[in-house]
């Protein structure tokens, strides 16, 4: 049988950066875990214009669709600002998302105790914070139609529509209730059923596929409430459910609670291929991050986590997931920061590369 095979796409600015670290995790995990993998790597967003003239090569696209796992990076940069929208640099992001139809987006909020004083919250409200978004990413207001601005008794108006169908609503309430059995059995979907008819159809959708799991507790909140309950007691949470619009919201907000951008990952999942394994695009949460690309400054941590997702997703690799996370913990244990984790009292902080380093002198530590 064929290694499973992974497509890099370290786009642009610090994305090239913090996938170089992540190569070194992959190449770690070939030698000291025999976990092979066949990894190619192609070019996305704006080092992918500079090249095709396009975002995303029509031949990337395709082997995108082949792989067990897209790992991707960042795109974007003030240098492509001036381009025409249809060649900006995320929309070969989206065309990613959309063709793979990646419709299940995973965003974990998880606090490493050694960052707990990071966030704007009390220390034991976030301390040991593990929760997962289950964010809908292919359809609901951002893609529904009528849209537009129109001219209507001779004023504009601006109109998008919040449309979901019961399959749209049922494939993601699967991921997550599939999640939740790997985990600890608790679903709470969101929406806003008191006032939206598309959210009285989720609901009524997402407790029919609850059905199913009936191990799994299933609880059901107005979206505006779960926002309240997020910063009020986000323990209380375990997997939460939601549309594609509250769950922009809800997950930038969860992923807050925990500190810096700079260690957030996400997994954006789709239907099984033919071998059982998800569609799935791997990427860190923030953007090229233009004012500190090329400085050795950036943090790899999001997107080393991301490859955990995918041992953890893909590749059915959840012990080794856990060794990759626990060794990051343990790096920030010893106190190892890079700039963005530098609190108030200072310090030295450590480069992109020392940060990866230290991680693989971690997940030596852990045979
Ligand atoms: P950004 O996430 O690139 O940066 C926001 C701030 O966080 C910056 O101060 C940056 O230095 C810092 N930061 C981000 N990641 C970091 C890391 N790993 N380590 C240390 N510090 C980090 O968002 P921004 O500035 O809004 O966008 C910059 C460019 O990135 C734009 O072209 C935007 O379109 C693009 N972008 C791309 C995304 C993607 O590829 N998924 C997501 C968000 C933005
Ligand atoms: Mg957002």
């Amino acid at each position: 049988m064929s290694n499973p095979s992974i497509l890099i796409l370290p786009g642009d600015g610090i994305g090239q950066e913090v996938m170089a670290e992540v190569k070194k995790i992959i190449s770690w995990y070939g030698d000291k875990r025999g976990l092979a993998f066949d990894v190619s790597e192609d070019l996305v967003g704006g080092a992918a214009y500079d090249v095709h003239g396009v975002p995303l090569a029509d031949a990337t696209m395709a082997k995108a669709q082949e792989v067990d796992a897209v790992l991707l990076g960042a795109v974007g940069g003030p240098k492509y600002d001036v381009l025409d929208f249809s060649v900006k640099p995320e929309r070969g992001l989206l065309r990613l998302r959309k063709e793979m139809d990646l419709y299940a987006n995973l965003r974990p909020a998880q606090c490493f105790d050694a960052l707990a004083d990071f966030s704007s919250l009390k220390k034991d409200v976030v301390a040991g914070l593990d929760i997962m978004i289950v964010r809908e990413l292919t359809s609901g207001v951002y893609f529904g139609t009528p849209r537009g601005i129109f001219e209507e008794n001779g004023e504009r108006v601006g109109i998008n529509t919040q449309r979901y169908t019961e399959a749209e609503v049922e494939r993601v309430a699967r991921s997550a209730f599939e999640l939740a059995m790997r985990r600890n059995k608790k679903v709470c979907s969101m929406e806003k059923a008191n006032v939206m008819e598309s959210g009285i159809l989720w609901r009524e959708v997402v407790t029919r596929v609850g059905a199913d799991y009936p191990e799994v507790e299933l609880s059901h909140m107005y979206a505006d409430n779960g926002a309240m309950q997020l910063v009020r007691w986000p323990k209380q949470f375990d997997v939460i459910v939601t549309d594609n619009l509250f769950g922009d919201i809800l997950s930038d907000c969860a992923a807050m609670l925990t500190g810096s951008l700079g260690m957030l990952p996400s997994a954006s999942l789709g239907a099984p291929m033919a071998n059982g394994r998800p569609k799935a695009m791997y990427e860190p949460v923030h953007g090229s991050a233009p004012d500190i690309a090329g400085q050795g400054k950036a943090n790899p941590i999001a997107c080393i986590l991301s490859f955990a997702m995918a041992l953890r997703y893909s590749f059915d690799q959840g012990e080794e997931a856990t060794r990759l996370e626990k060794a990051v913990e343990k790096v920030l244990a010893d106190g190892v920061r890079t700039a963005d984790l530098m609190g108030p009292e200072g310090g030295t902080p450590v480069s992109t590369a020392q940060m990866g380093d230290k991680i693989i002198e971690a997940l030596d530590a852990s045979l």
